[in-house]
């Protein structure tokens, strides 16, 4: 049975404001989600609501993975489960070296059931495995000897995440925007590297404002997000037409979508005093 990530009528809200107002996704295990919208319109926060980070507050709707209420689930269980987001703004982590995190994360995804404290994937075995991914990817090793993300370029920390993507293999993964920051040919290579680890055995939700890391991950499937819902469903030419035309033609169609997005932006102007 194919491996299915169902997201129904999702509302969430941070801080107490609405950002998500009832977004509805399914991605099937294989295939290739592009997730594009205007800056602000809530896809970074359905990437982080997926995985369960605790300032997104679910309002109603669901998430499922097959059966499983991934709401239910704890973030590192979400994890276990196979679930990834490489985050737009990638974390640093002083004094946790890339490797021995790299280790511990992919003990724990490919041994959902161990508890901390247990064996860790042999070194050996685990050293070769991320020198090969590593050279895959035109890192070098003396890299993951480094703190994560800890004074990484914006291009080393994209690399980064994609070398965690090679490492846990997860079942669904979001790339929030895994292309921005990078040049040219780390573009390039960072979309070849995505085809070459997902391929049939992963569900994208790849969400970016250009088209190249969609070069070599066409995608099935292109939704527009705006006010925090999606308002369209297309195909690759979606995606391609919002690269070129923006998003006029969108606010124009979805008026109601609009008009959330506008509420969305407005600065809360504080009383005079
Ligand atoms: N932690 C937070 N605290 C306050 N506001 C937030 C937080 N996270 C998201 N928001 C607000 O929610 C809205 C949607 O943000 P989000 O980051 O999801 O947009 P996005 O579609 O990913 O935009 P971009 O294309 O610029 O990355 C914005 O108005 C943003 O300011
Ligand atoms: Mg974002």
């Amino acid at each position: 049975m194919t491996d299915v990530l169902k997201i129904e009528n999702l509302h969430v809200a941070v801080e107490g404001k609405p950002i998500l107002k009832g977004v509805n996704l399914t991605i099937k295990r294989g295939e290739i989600h592009a997730l594009m919208g205007p800056n602000g319109s809530g896809k970074s926060t359905l990437g982080f609501a997926i995985m369960g980070h605790p300032n997104y507050e679910i309002t109603a709707g669901s998430i499922h993975l097959n059966d499983q209420d991934v709401l239910e689930m704890a973030v590192d269980e979400r994890a276990r489960a196979g679930l990834f987001l490489a985050l737009q703004r990638p974390v640093s982590i002083p004094g946790v070296r890339l490797a021995d995190f790299l280790r511990h994360a992919t003990t724990n995804v490919r041994n959902p059931d161990r508890k901390e404290g247990e064996e860790l994937i042999p070194m050996r075995e685990f050293r070769k495995e991320i020198k090969d991914k590593m050279n895959h990817l035109s890192m070098d090793m003396e890299f993951a000897r480094r703190y994560v993300n800890d004074g990484f370029s914006g291009g080393e920390m994209k690399r980064a995440e994609i070398l965690q993507l090679a490492m846990l293999q997860p079942k669904f993964a979001i790339l929030d925007e895994t292309d921005s920051g990078l040049d040219a040919d780390a573009v390039r290579l960072a979309s070849q590297s995505i085809a070459d680890i997902g391929g049939e055995n992963m569900g994208l939700l790849i969400i970016t404002h250009h088209d190249k890391l969609l070069e070599h991950n066409p995608p099935q499937f292109a939704h527009v997000m705006l006010g925090g819902k999606i308002v369209e469903t297309g195909t690759v030419k979606l995606a391609q037409e919002l690269h070129t035309d923006g998003y006029d033609r969108i606010r124009k169609a979805y008026p109601e979508a609009a008009a959330a997005e506008l509420e969305m932006n407005e600065e809360e102007v504080s009383p005079a005093v």
